[in-house]
């Protein structure tokens, strides 16, 4: 855990060197503890992720009368009732629009009332895009102008077929938990494809499940399933990943090995950014775990980054990476532009304005647009020097932390203590693979 509210970061004078192992990938640890309340039997989940977001969705399973058991620091038992129970308690989701968003699904079809809340950042983020479609289901909501608090009275629902108008693995995630309880086909479209972490842990857990594409797009549909108790293990976040990625990118003399992560090709939009930039990297040691992909990731330092743009089909894929990305576009020749990526304004953060002021006060050369940005690069170090904040934001907090390792001047980040969302243990790794 990192109590450490504001801190520096300064330039590394030494390469970055080692093999670390990141923490478990949080979107399918939320669905592990959703999904396995749902399987009516006792799981094992192994490799979970013990960050605030993940904790708060385990939180809220308890309150549904799950029993949970720590077998170790990563490991934990779910035994989940045949019918979840009514909470004696308001289920508070933190800072996680994951944890809201899927549970709204879930809780839609239950036989009881529940109310959703969470806290500042993600009480200001927009749920109309999953009260839509489940009402239309036939879902009974109440919400503060299509923000939380949610409440919701249980019901019986009908099938839709819904086009999400965007591509969102938790709006899809929702309608896939509101169709796995309601009688006939429940078919989610979307034009390029979120990433399919519920769609692999149905079909893992033998739900009655297809994807595929035709005409109108990417297509899932889902019936009314009895899911089978299966153990999951959880692969590394390549999300988590990706910050010691680029800081071995760009440090000079880095080479850094991180076992373990998921590449399920959903999330690996930026492998392929780092194709297009020439960043130095290897997969090693593929495997599937658990119906997800997983590999070992070696990247080393890379001295010709160049620019590019990212825009369309890719931009699910990276979605969360953006910030980060945005950090190795500075130091690479030339422009990249970043196109088509709107809903990175409803993050935990708005992601465009809050990273183009951070970067700017850096002293990178950007221009915010209103669906992404374009960076002007160059391989000389950043000039720092500066005070930024974090705006409730983990990932902004870390993007801001790797860049501040290529300025001239250090840098001051404050409320870094935001990085527990996800990554509490970032320091202490980053200090294992300081020379
Ligand atoms: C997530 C989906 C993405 C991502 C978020 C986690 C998930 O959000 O940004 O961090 O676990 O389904 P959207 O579905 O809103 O794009």
């Amino acid at each position: 855990m990192n109590n450490l509210k504001d801190i520096i970061s300064k330039k590394q004078l030494n390469g970055l060197r080692g093999v670390i192992t990141i923490p478990p990938d949080k979107s399918i640890s939320h669905r592990s503890l959703i999904f396995g309340a749902l399987c009516g039997g006792k799981i094992k989940i192994s490799n979970f992720s013990f960050g605030a977001d993940c904790r708060a969705t385990l939180e809220i399973v308890k309150a549904l009368g799950c029993d949970v058991e720590f077998v170790n620091e990563r490991t934990l038992t779910l035994n989940a009732p045949k019918c979840l129970c009514a909470p004696s308690k308001i289920l508070d989701c933190g800072n996680s629009g994951t944890s809201m968003r899927l549970l709204s699904g879930m809780l839609a079809t239950q036989n009881f009332k529940s109310t959703l809340i969470g806290d500042e950042s993600l009480s200001k983020r927009p749920m109309k895009r999953v009260i839509e479609p489940l009402s239309l289901m036939g879902a009974k909501i109440k919400s503060n102008d299509f923000k939380a608090p949610l409440e919701i009275t249980g019901a019986k629902l009908n099938p839709i077929e819904y086009i999400n108008p965007i591509s969102s693995a938790q709006v899809k995630s929702c309608i896939l938990l509101a169709g796995i309880n309601t009688q006939g086909i429940t078919t989610v479209y979307e034009k390029t494809l979120s990433r399919d972490h519920s769609e692999r842990m149905f079909e893992y857990l033998e739900a009655n499940i297809q994807t595929g594409q035709d005409e109108k797009g990417f297509y899932t549909k889902i019936q009314k399933s009895e899911l089978v108790p299966k153990n999951i293990e959880i692969a590394g976040d390549i999300s988590s990943a990706a910050f010691f990625m680029v800081m071995a990118a760009i440090v000079p003399n880095s080479e850094v090995i991180i076992k373990n992560v998921g590449i399920n090709p959903t999330r690996t939009g930026i492998l392929d950014v780092f194709d297009r930039m020439n960043v130095n990297y290897e997969i090693l040691d593929k495997k599937l775990v658990s119906n997800e992909e997983v590999g070992d990731i070696k990247v080393s330092y890379s001295p010709d980054l160049k620019g590019c743009e990212i825009s369309g089909e890719i931009i699910p894929r990276l979605i969360d990476e953006l910030p980060v990305i945005a950090v190795l576009a500075a130091r690479a020749e030339g422009e990249t532009t970043v196109k088509d990526a709107q809903d990175l304004r409803n993050k935990e953060s708005d992601r465009i304005t809050a990273l183009s002021d951070g970067l700017k006060r850096i002293g990178i050369q950007i221009q915010e647009n209103q669906d992404g940005f374009i960076i002007n690069g160059n391989k000389k170090d950043l000039t720092g020097g500066c005070e930024l904040e974090t705006h409730l934001d983990h990932r902004l907090a870390m993007s801001f932390f790797v860049a501040g390792l290529v300025c001239k001047n250090e840098i001051l980040i404050k409320d870094f203590n935001w990085i527990n969302t996800s990554f509490p243990e970032f320091l202490t790794i980053f200090k294992e693979i300081s020379t």
